[in-house]
């Protein structure tokens, strides 16, 4: 009896501890994420992950097991970028799980509505698909709020020009890899649709 108590004891005792030791970021070390960042992502994904523009994807609050995902596939050429493959040629395992800690941390942004009606167009496409055409509503897998997990990219605050161009690469299986799934949902967007839910989406908070 006395065994069982102290066994008790001692196993929440461990639990307590496993808690404290594990946060909800992984050990990395932000100060070398800070210098690659500083050094050269900054120019396009801005040091906060704000984008200068909304061409380059916005960064910040993006899941750090997605943005490392990305980065090893521009770096094997699995995903084409020209761009991105250069940047990613350098960098270490270690420090592409860095690199997105640092901008999972930053407060995600989101754009102003320009076009109401078109947004409203595109509210619906997000949270019911097209039953018509069979698209499926995008919210089922990205989430009511498009925060995504960390399997799947979070969209919320995402720029819209981004946005679209991704839609159309996916179409196209430009974009390489793991395009299966959004490829069959890209091509079944109509051009409006495609504008609309970007449109849509980069207003999400
Ligand atoms: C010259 C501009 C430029 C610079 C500098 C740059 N990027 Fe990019 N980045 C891009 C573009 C453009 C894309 C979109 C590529 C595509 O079309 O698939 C991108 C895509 C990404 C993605 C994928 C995002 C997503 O939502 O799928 C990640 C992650 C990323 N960049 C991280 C970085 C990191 C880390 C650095 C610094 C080491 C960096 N980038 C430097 C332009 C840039
Ligand atoms: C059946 C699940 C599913 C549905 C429904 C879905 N997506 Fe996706 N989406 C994914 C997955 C999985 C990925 C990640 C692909 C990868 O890992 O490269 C993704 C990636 C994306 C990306 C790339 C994000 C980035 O940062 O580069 C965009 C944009 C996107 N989805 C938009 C949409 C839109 C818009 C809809 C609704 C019209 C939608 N998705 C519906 C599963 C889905």
């Amino acid at each position: 009896m006395k065994c069982t108590v102290l066994t008790a004891v001692m196993l929440s005792g461990l639990v307590e501890i496993a808690i404290a030791a594990s946060p909800a970021y992984p050990e990395v070390d932000l100060v070398r994420a800070e210098e690659i960042v500083s050094g050269r992502c900054f120019l396009c994904h801005g040091m906060e992950g704000e984008s200068s523009t909304s061409l380059y994807p916005r960064l910040a609050g993006q899941h750090y097991q997605y943005v490392a995902k990305q980065l090893a596939d521009f770096k094997a050429g699995r995903r084409q970028s020209d761009t991105m493959q250069s940047m990613a040629a350098e960098l270490s395992e270690a420090e592409m799980l860095a690199l997105g800690v640092f901008f999972e941390m930053k407060p995600a942004v989101a754009s102003p509505v320009g076009d109401a009606d078109l947004a409203a167009v595109g509210k619906f496409v997000f949270f019911r698909g097209n039953e018509y055409s069979g698209v499926a509503a995008c919210a089922t897998c990205h989430g009511q709020k498009a925060y995504g997990t960390a399997q799947l990219p979070r969209l919320a605050g995402q720029g819209a020009r981004y946005l679209e161009n991704q839609l159309k690469s996916f179409n196209r299986r430009e974009r390489t890899n793991d395009n299966a799934v959004m490829h069959s949902i890209a091509s079944r967007l109509t051009e409006l649709e495609v504008k609309a839910v970007a449109a849509f989406i980069s207003s999400m908070r």
